[in-house]
């Protein structure tokens, strides 16, 4: 088994480590997740890139354009899958919470600014998952080679929204040789923290 017997705690620990990390670094592997939604009881997924971790409550939020489909989802079904996995450290995590859609309010506002003019190009064009006659990036031809201008890239504020999750439960497994671990750790109603091993 493993060298030294290691508590709830340390996992969690490492855990938000890899979250921040993850906000912080393009290359992180926790940068960028699968986020599953459900839709009429089917199970939707596709990556996302994480924006934001917070600690205490633990909340998770990617950015979004309003007229995509996972929007809808959400709307319609706020229960929400976070996936991670990190090659180096052989761990899976997984995050079950509920999402909210933000949408012209404060912290929307506060990514807006956060926001490259680059990245802003996104929320300018057309929603993603609109059918096309042909092969399409659903921008605006002249913004295809071109960051927009500031003025440019506020059309794209009315499109853009924050996707923030609770988090209700964490799944992790990490892999190792010589025997996995498995843990889980669920926060009930008043917010405190349950913890339980499982076989991995
Ligand atoms: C690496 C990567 C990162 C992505 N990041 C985001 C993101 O942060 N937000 C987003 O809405 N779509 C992101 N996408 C695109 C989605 O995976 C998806 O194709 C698109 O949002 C349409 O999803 P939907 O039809 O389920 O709403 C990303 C795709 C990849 C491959």
């Amino acid at each position: 088994m493993w060298e030294k017997p290691v508590s709830h705690g340390e996992i969690l620990k490492n855990i938000w480590k890899n979250l921040d990390l993850g906000t912080l670094q393009r290359r992180h592997p926790f940068h960028t997740p699968v986020f599953g939604t459900v839709c009429d009881n089917q199970p939707d997924l596709r990556m996302v890139v994480l924006r934001r971790f917070w600690r205490r409550p633990p909340q998770l939020a990617f950015h979004s354009h309003n007229g995509s489909p996972k929007i809808k989802h959400i709307k319609a079904n706020p229960n929400v899958y976070y996936l991670f996995y990190h090659p180096e450290e052989k761990l899976q995590v997984r995050i079950r919470g509920k999402a909210t859609v933000h949408l012209g309010d404060e912290l929307a506002e506060e990514q807006w600014q956060s926001t490259e003019l680059f990245s802003r190009r996104c929320y300018i064009g057309e929603a993603p998952t609109q059918p096309s006659k042909k092969p399409t990036s659903g921008l605006p031809e002249d913004l295809i080679d071109r960051e927009p201008t500031r003025e440019e890239s506020e059309i794209g504020r009315a499109n853009f929204v924050v996707v923030t999750s609770t988090v209700e439960e964490i799944d992790c497994l990490e892999m190792n040789v010589r025997g996995h671990r498995r843990s889980l750790f669920t926060w009930n109603e008043a917010g405190e923290l349950e913890t339980k091993w499982l076989t991995p």
